[in-house]
């Protein structure tokens, strides 16, 4: 396992439409530790692999953590089967903004189906950050961020920050 470097924002990558995994060997096993392991060491509560720089439908989300009882989940080519129509408000950052948090409005409860990295599809149906950080995570796999969501001027300004952020680190 290694702890990868995260792309941040605006890196184009962010923006791209991830490809379906068809092939279930080894290197989606290498990709789905290394996103584990990143996102631990990032203390993230999900990563998508484009946010180390793979554009592929997989992703990792882990809302125990910080109660002390990790519990790992791992997603391949995840969709959204089901969502409520009740939406519920919930600040939500993300490991490739740095330092950012906004208030979005989602769906208060969904239902995800997946496959595991050997294949085997599973059903996770969820509400509170688990239903946040499933959706903010799929959103990754379609090139979506969270800012999408926000008003103009609260995108103008996230935007705006992370982009002179960029610069100076140049
Ligand atoms: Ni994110």
């Amino acid at each position: 396992m290694t702890t990868r470097a995260l792309r941040i924002f605006p890196d184009p990558v962010l923006r791209e439409r991830c490809r379906e995994i068809d092939c279930f060997d080894e290197n989606l096993s290498r990709l789905v530790d290394d996103l584990a392991e990143s996102m631990y060491a990032h203390r993230g509560v999900g990563l998508a692999a484009p946010q180390i720089g793979e554009s592929l439908r997989v992703m990792v989300v882990d809302v125990d953590q910080r109660e002390g009882a990790p519990r790992l989940l791992e997603f391949v080519n995840p969709r959204i089967s089901a969502a409520d129509e009740e939406l519920e408000e919930r600040e939500e950052g993300c490991l490739s903004f740095p330092g950012e948090a906004e208030m979005v409005r989602r769906p208060r409860r969904v239902t995800v189906q997946a496959l595991d990295r050997r294949g085997q599809p599973f059903e996770i149906t969820a509400e509170g950050l688990l239903a946040t950080a499933m959706q903010h995570e799929i959103d990754h796999l379609d090139g979506k961020l969270f800012i999408d969501y926000l008003s103009r001027l609260r995108r103008s300004l996230v935007t705006r920050r992370m982009k002179k952020r960029s610069r100076e680190g140049e």
